[in-house]
């Protein structure tokens, strides 16, 4: 009480003595300016970081009167920002700790929901391709505002050749296990789960070696191309009814014409087979 009383004829003097200097006015009253002269910390957090409620607002803009005069002077954030469903959401100073400086933006690793009021593309894609990832809160990734996190951070690499650019090549975060894949993507990124695959074509004497692993197991995980895609109909229709399966001459596309490994009774073909087309893309 005393206090209050201190202050009120404080804010007395104050207010004489502006009205000393403007002898004009009939009437004086607290100003922004004088805030500073009573409040070190509040002036100098919006000096420094105040932004927006820095240059289109002014203290009096929120602070509406003064104790003990006013006694309710903290504003809701409501009565500026409305008619978007980030406005709605509760809990304003949650994240905006400090009104003073509104950007300077703090939240837990447990934050989804009030993400979803700017950002929705990502959420479609965590429902629409179900993963570990889904079950994660947003933040629990992007745990300060605007940050993207490395895959590294929380992952290993599955081989020591690829760095943190490579997860790209065939993950996409929201949606970590529609593995897709450019045409371009070296074997070796393959290699690191597939070795035997990558030893056995590498060390083919056929031609299939010269080809990236992609160029026949196209864009997505596990797509398997059927021989026929990129060769057509090889050999003479007799021979193809008769041995349906090119595997019981060729052997596998990985260690192709292996002619040790293949059936010994199997007959070459009767006519000079057509040439290898180039591969269909699809
Ligand atoms: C003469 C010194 C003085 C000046 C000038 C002054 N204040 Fe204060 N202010 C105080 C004191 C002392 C308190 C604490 C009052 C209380 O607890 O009842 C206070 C409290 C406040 C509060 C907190 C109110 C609450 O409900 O917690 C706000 C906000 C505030 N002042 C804003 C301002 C603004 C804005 C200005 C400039 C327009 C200003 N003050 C100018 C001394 C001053
Ligand atoms: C965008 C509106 C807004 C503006 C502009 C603003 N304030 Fe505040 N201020 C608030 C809110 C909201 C609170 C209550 C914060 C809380 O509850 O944590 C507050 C709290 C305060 C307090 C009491 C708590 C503290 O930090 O000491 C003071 C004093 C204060 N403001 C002074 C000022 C002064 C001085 C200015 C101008 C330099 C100013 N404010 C500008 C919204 C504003
Ligand atoms: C007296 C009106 C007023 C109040 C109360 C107010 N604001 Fe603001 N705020 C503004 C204005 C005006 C802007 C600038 C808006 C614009 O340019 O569209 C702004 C901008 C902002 C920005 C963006 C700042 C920037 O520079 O990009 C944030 C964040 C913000 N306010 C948060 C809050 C929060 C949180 C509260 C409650 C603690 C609050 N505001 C209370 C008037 C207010
Ligand atoms: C979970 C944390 C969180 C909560 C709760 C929250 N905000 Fe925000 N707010 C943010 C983030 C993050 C941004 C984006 C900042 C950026 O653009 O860099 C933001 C931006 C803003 C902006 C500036 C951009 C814009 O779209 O206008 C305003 C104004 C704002 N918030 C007001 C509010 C108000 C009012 C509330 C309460 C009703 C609120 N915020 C609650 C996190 C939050
Ligand atoms: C008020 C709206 C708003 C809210 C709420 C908000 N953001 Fe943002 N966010 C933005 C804006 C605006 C940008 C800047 C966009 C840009 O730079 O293209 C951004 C940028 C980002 C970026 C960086 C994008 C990039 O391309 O580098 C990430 C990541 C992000 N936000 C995640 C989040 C997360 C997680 C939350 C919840 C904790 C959140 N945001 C809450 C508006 C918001
Ligand atoms: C498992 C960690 C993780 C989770 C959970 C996560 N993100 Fe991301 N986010 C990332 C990574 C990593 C990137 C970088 C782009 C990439 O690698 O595909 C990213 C990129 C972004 C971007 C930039 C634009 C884009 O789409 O590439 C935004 C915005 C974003 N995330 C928002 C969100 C929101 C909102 C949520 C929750 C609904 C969320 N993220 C959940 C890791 C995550
Ligand atoms: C902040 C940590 C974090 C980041 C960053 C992150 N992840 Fe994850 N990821 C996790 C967690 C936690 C799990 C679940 C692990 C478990 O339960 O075994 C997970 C699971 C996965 C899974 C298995 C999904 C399933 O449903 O089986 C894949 C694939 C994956 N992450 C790939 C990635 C890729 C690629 C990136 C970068 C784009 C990435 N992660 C970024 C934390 C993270
Ligand atoms: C050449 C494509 C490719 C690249 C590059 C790649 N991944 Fe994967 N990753 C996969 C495939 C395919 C699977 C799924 C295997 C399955 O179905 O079980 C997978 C699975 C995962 C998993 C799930 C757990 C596991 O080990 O099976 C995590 C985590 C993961 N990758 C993280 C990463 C990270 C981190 C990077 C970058 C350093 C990366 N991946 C680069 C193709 C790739
Ligand atoms: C993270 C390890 C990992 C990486 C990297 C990886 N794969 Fe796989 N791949 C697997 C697993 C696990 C299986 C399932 C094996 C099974 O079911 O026996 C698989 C299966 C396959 C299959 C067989 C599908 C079937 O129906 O039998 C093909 C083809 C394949 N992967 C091609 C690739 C290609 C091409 C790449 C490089 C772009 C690649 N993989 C990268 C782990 C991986
Ligand atoms: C994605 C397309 C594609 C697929 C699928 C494919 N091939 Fe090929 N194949 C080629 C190309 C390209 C060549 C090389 C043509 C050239 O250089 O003249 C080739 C060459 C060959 C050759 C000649 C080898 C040599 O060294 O002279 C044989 C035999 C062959 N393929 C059989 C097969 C069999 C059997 C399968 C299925 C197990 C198959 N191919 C699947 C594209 C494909
Ligand atoms: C010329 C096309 C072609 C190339 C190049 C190719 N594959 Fe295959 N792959 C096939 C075909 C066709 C099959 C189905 C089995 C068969 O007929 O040989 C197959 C089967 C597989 C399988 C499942 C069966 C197994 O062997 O485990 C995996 C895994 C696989 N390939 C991975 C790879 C990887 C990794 C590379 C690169 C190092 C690669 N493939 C290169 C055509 C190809
Ligand atoms: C009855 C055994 C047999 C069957 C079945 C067979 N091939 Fe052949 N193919 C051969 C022989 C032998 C050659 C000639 C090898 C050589 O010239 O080195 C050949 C050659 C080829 C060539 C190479 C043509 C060139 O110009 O170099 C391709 C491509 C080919 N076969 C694809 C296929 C495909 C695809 C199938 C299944 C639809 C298939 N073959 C089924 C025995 C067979």
């Amino acid at each position: 009480m005393k206090k209050i009383a201190l202050l009120a004829s404080a804010l007395i003097l104050l207010a004489s003595a502006v009205f000393a200097a403007e002898p004009a006015k009939p009437a004086v009253s607290l100003t922004s300016a004088d805030c500073v002269k009573c409040h070190a910390k509040a002036p100098a957090d919006i000096e420094a970081k105040g932004r927006a409620h820095k240059t289109k607002i002014t203290c009096q803009d929120c602070h509406n009167g003064h104790p003990p005069t006013n006694r309710k002077i903290i504003p809701l954030c409501g009565q500026c920002h409305e008619g978007k469903a980030h406005y709605k959401l509760g809990g304003c100073l949650q994240c905006h700790k400090n009104p003073h400086q509104p950007k300077e933006i703090v939240f837990g690793r447990d934050v989804t929901d009030p993400c979803l009021t700017c950002h929705t593309p990502q959420i479609a894609q965590l429902k629409q391709f179900p993963s570990k990832h889904s079950k994660l809160a947003c933040s629990f990734c992007h745990d300060v505002h605007g940050k993207v996190p490395q895959c590294t951070q929380c992952h290993k690499a599955h081989s020591a050749e690829q760095g943190p650019g490579d997860c790209k090549k065939c993950h996409k975060a929201h949606q970590p296990k529609n593995v897709v894949y450019a045409a371009d993507t070296p074997s070796k990124q393959c290699a690191a789960c597939h070795a035997k695959a990558f030893s056995l074509l590498t060390a083919s004497k056929a031609k299939h070696k010269t080809l990236l692993c992609v160029t026949c197991h196209q864009e997505k995980h596990k797509m398997v191309p059927k021989c026929q895609d990129c060769h057509g109909i090889p050999h003479a229709a007799g021979i193809m009814a008769k041995f349906p399966k090119c595997a019981d001459c060729h052997g596998i596309a990985h260690d192709l014409n292996n002619w040790k490994a293949a059936p010994a009774a199997a007959p070459a073909p009767a006519e000079p087979v057509k040439k290898a087309v180039a591969p269909k893309k699809k």
